[in-house]
């Protein structure tokens, strides 16, 4: 197996952090391999929003915790009544993954720059996650506020974010893959 084949198969969902912030270069080369994805008429449709102060990641899952509650769906409910429960669990690095509403497939073209990132980061052995549940944190009153606040240009949704950052273990639990959803015509 090559290094981006086993970059690949390696990559799993973080969710223990060390504290310890990620190296500048690190991230840049995260943010590139999030450049080079494949975008819909090469619109490159992505805007990306680095945060890296505690305060506001943590004002943000906060506020995610209050719209979260009142969201009709338990899973999303149960983890916004868990005090225990961070949005990012607390990675020192986290990405807004922003889509341009002008553009013919915004969310695909995010999509893929994100699984770039997110292979680029284990291939430097780096942790990282795909945080869909941050959709509720810009779905709530305040969602402009935050734009604003965040310089998330106008015409762009967040639609989810990417937490980064050293691994508190190695993860070699594997969730089960459906091998078998596939089907040749020859
Ligand atoms: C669109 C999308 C949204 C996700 N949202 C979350 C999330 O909000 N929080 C989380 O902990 N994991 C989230 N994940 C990660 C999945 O739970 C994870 O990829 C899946 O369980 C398979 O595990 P693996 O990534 O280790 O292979 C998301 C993944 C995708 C693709």
């Amino acid at each position: 197996m090559n290094e981006t084949l086993r970059s690949i198969q390696n990559r799993r969902s973080c969710r223990e952090y060390l504290t310890a912030q990620i190296k500048v270069d690190e991230l840049e080369t995260i943010l590139q391999a999030g450049f080079y994805a494949p975008s819909a008429h090469n619109e490159q449709s992505w805007h990306f929003t680095v945060i890296q102060n505690q305060n506001t990641l943590n004002e943000l899952n906060n506020d995610f915790k209050e719209v979260g509650k009142n969201v009709d769906d338990n899973f999303i409910k149960q983890v916004a009544n868990d005090e225990k429960f961070h949005i990012f669990y607390h990675s020192p690095t986290v990405i807004i993954v922003s889509g341009d509403q002008k553009a013919i497939l915004p969310q695909v073209d995010c999509a893929a720059a994100t699984e770039n990132m997110l292979i680029a980061a284990e291939s430097l052995g780096i942790g990282s996650c795909w945080i869909g549940l941050a959709y509720w944190i810009f779905s709530s009153d305040k969602a402009a506020d935050y734009k604003k606040v965040l310089n998330i240009p106008e015409a762009f949704i967040p639609y989810h974010a990417i937490t980064l950052g050293y691994k508190k273990s190695e993860m070699t639990k594997v969730p089960e893959r459906k091998l078998d959803k596939i089907n040749y015509i020859k």
